[in-house]
C-alpha cells in the first residue's frame, strides 16, 4: 500500500511526510515541482529510507501523474501542492491560476481515470484529500462567528480565489463523477521548515539578523494559528475516518492580532537569545504600508472535526510558538541556505550523481 503526496517538499507537506513516516510504515510517493517554496533538504533524514520515493514534477503534467498512478497504485492521494503566498499572488497571480486551478483540474482528471479503472474493493476504499485554507471564506468582522463549513465562499485575494476555485472543482468531481474526495480548510500554520516569507518565520529571522520587523498597517489583523504537526494529525484523521464528500475545518481556537504575535516572538527571543546591548527585539518593529485588500480577521470553528472525528490539537499557542522560535535558533544553517538560495542546489548535489 502507498499514498501519493503532492507538494510534500513544502512547509506543511514536508512536516506531513516526516510525521507520517515517523508513525506508519506505509510508503509515500512524493511528487513536488520544487518551486522556490519546495525544499528537499527538509526531507534529508529520509535519504536512505525506501518508504519515501521522491519525484520532481508538476501536478499538471498528466503523463507523469498517469505513470505514477499506474506504477505505484496508491490507495489515497493527499494534495498540498499550491502557490501559497498571498503577497506573491498580488504581485503575480498567473502561477496561482496555473497551479491551484489548472493543476488541480488536471490532477482530478488523472485521478478520475485511475479510480475508474480500479477493482470495486479498491475503488471503494480510495480517497482523494484536498488540502485547502480558511481564506476561501473571506474576512470576518470582530464580532462575527468563526467560519463553519457552511460559511459561504467569499475569497478576496488572488491566492484565496484560486484555492476557492480548486475547492469547487474537487466538490464537483465528487458530485458529478462520484470521486471519493475529502476537503480540509485549515487556519494559518506555523512551525519548523516554514519559508521565511510568511509572518512568523520572517519575524524570527529578521529579528536575529538585526533587520526591521515589518508589520503591515496597524497590525491588528487577526489570524487563527495552528502548529503544523496538529494540522498533519488532523489530515491523517480525516483521511482515515472522514465522510466522503465532506469538508472539515481545522483550527486550534487561537485567534491573535499580528502585533501580538510579533511581540510574543520578540519576548521569546529576548529570553532565549538576549541582545548584547540589552535592548529588546521589539525596538526593531516598524509599521509599513498595508497589503492591498488585506483580510481583517480569520477564525475557524473546529467543532465538526472535534465532534465527528474526535480530533483536537496537541499544542497550545504558547507551547507551539516556543518550539518554533527554538527550532529557528537551532537551525541557522537551514535559514542561511534558504536565504542564499543554496537549498536549490540540493537536488543536483544529492541526486545528480545517482542518476
Ligand atoms: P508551500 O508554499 O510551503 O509549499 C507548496 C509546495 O508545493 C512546494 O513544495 C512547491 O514546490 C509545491 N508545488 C508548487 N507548485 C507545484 C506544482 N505545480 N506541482 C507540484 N508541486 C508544486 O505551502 P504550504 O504552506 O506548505 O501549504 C501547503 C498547502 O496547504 C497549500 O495548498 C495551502 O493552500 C494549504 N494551506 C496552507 C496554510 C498555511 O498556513 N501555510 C494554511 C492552510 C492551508
Ligand atoms: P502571512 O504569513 O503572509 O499569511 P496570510 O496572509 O496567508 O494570513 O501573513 C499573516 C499575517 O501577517 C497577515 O495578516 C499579513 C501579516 N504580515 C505582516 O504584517 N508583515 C509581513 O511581513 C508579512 C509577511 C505578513
Amino acid at each position: 500500500m502507498s499514498v501519493l503526496v503532492i507538494g510534500g517538499a513544502g512547509f506543511i507537506g514536508s512536516n506531513f511526510v516526516l510525521d507520517w513516516l515517523a508513525q506508519l510504515s506505509e510508503q509515500i510517493i512524493n511528487l513536488d515541482k520544487l518551486t522556490y517554496a519546495g525544499n528537499l533538504e527538509n526531507l534529508s533524514s529520509l535519504e536512505n529510507d525506501a518508504r519515501h520515493v521522491f519525484v520532481q514534477g508538476d501536478l499538471a503534467d498528466r503523463q507523469l501523474v498517469d505513470r505514477l498512478l499506474v506504477e505505484y497504485r496508491p490507495r489515497a492521494i493527499v494534495n498540498f501542492a499550491a502557490e501559497s503566498h498571498v503577497d506573491r499572488s498580488i504581485h503575480g497571480p498567473e502561477d496561482f491560476i496555473q497551479t491551484n486551478i489548472v493543476g488541480t483540474f488536471r490532477l482530478l482528471e488523472a485521478v478520475r481515470a485511475y479510480w475508474n479503472g480500479l477493482p470495486e474493493s479498491e475503488k471503494k476504499a480510495f480517497r482523494f484529500l484536498h488540502v485547502s485554507t480558511d481564506e476561501v471564506y473571506g474576512s470576518l468582522s470582530k464580532t462575527d462567528a468563526p467560519f463553519a463549513e457552511t460559511h459561504r465562499y467569499e475569497p478576496n485575494s488572488p491566492y484565496s480565489a484560486s484555492k476557492a476555485a480548486s475547492d469547487h472543482l474537487v466538490r464537483a468531481w465528487h458530485h458529478t463523477y462520484g470521486l471519493p474526495v475529502l476537503t480540509t480548510n485549515c487556519s494559518n500554520n506555523y512551525g519548523p521548515y516554514h519559508f521565511p516569507e510568511k509572518l512568523i518565520p520572517l519575524m524570527i529571522v529578521n529579528a536575529l539578523a538585526g533587520k526591521s520587523l515589518p508589520v503591515y498597517g496597524d497590525g491588528m489583523q487577526i489570524r487563527d494559528w495552528l502548529y503544523v504537526t496538529d494540522h498533519c494529525s488532523a489530515i491523517r484523521r480525516v483521511l482515515e475516518s472522514g465522510r466522503v464528500g465532506e469538508t472539515y475545518n481545522i483550527g486550534g481556537w487561537n485567534e491573535k492580532p499580528n502585533l501580538e504575535i510579533v511581540h510574543t516572538i520578540c519576548a521569546l527571543l529576548d529570553e532565549l537569545r538576549p541582545k548584547a546591548e540589552g535592548t529588546s527585539y521589539k525596538t526593531q518593529i516598524t509599521h509599513v504600508q498595508d497589503r492591498p485588500g488585506h483580510d481583517r480577521r480569520y477564525a475557524i470553528d473546529a467543532r465538526k472535526i472535534e465532534r465527528e472525528l474526535g480530533w483536537k490539537p496537541a499544542e497550545t499557542f504558547e507551547t507551539g510558538i516556543r518550539k518554533t522560535v527554538q527550532w529557528y535558533l537551532d537551525h541557522p544553517e537551514w535559514v542561511q541556505r534558504v536565504q542564499s538560495g543554496a537549498y536549490r542546489d540540493w537536488v543536483s548535489k544529492n541526486y545528480g550523481a545517482r542518476s
